[in-house]
């Protein structure tokens, strides 16, 4: 894996956030956001991306993006902030001291803050904003999900009825 992206998963704070998450996470049901599923909504955000034929986009800052989007969900079971700006704002130094620029930072943080939203055309958004959102709904396996029964966003869950990606 290219270097960028090794430094973000050597980072002790980013290991410590997903420390946090699964201690959080422990007895929950229903969707977990442990270190699979941030690396699944990474390759998927690539993929995306590829799809896409976006060439701004690379596969550095799709994996960023991914491997970010979640880690500070914990801090919305202990203080019920908005996790999506939370792990924005957590992802900043991890980003800049993993070595990516201002500009790629900026976009991806960004992304992050962006990634509960749904395709809503009267906001401006990134291709990664929209890869990233639309890579999250499809690495739930919703369909194999013990607790789909109990899950109140599974008629919105593109991964419902069968696998996407
Ligand atoms: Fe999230």
């Amino acid at each position: 894996m290219v270097k960028r992206v090794r430094a973000i998963l050597n980072s002790p704070t980013y290991q410590d956030h997903l420390d946090k998450n699964s201690i959080e996470e422990k007895e929950r049901p229903f969707c977990r956001h442990h270190f699979d599923h941030l690396l699944n909504v990474a390759r998927i955000t690539y993929i995306l991306i590829l799809e896409e034929g976006n060439p701004f986009i690379s596969r550095e800052m799709s994996y960023a993006a991914g491997l970010l989007h979640d880690i500070g969900r914990w801090n919305e079971y202990r203080e019920a902030i908005d996790h999506a700006q939370y792990s924005a704002e957590l992802a900043e130094p991890i980003l800049e001291d993993a070595g990516f620029s201002k500009a790629e930072t900026g976009l991806i943080k960004k992304a992050i803050a962006e990634h509960r939203l749904k395709d809503e055309p009267s906001i401006h958004r990134s291709p990664l904003s929209l890869a990233l959102s639309r890579a999250d709904s499809y690495s739930r396996l919703c369909y194999r999900c013990e607790a789909n029964r109990d899950c109140n966003k599974i008629d919105q869950q593109p991964t419902r009825d069968s696998l996407q990606y």
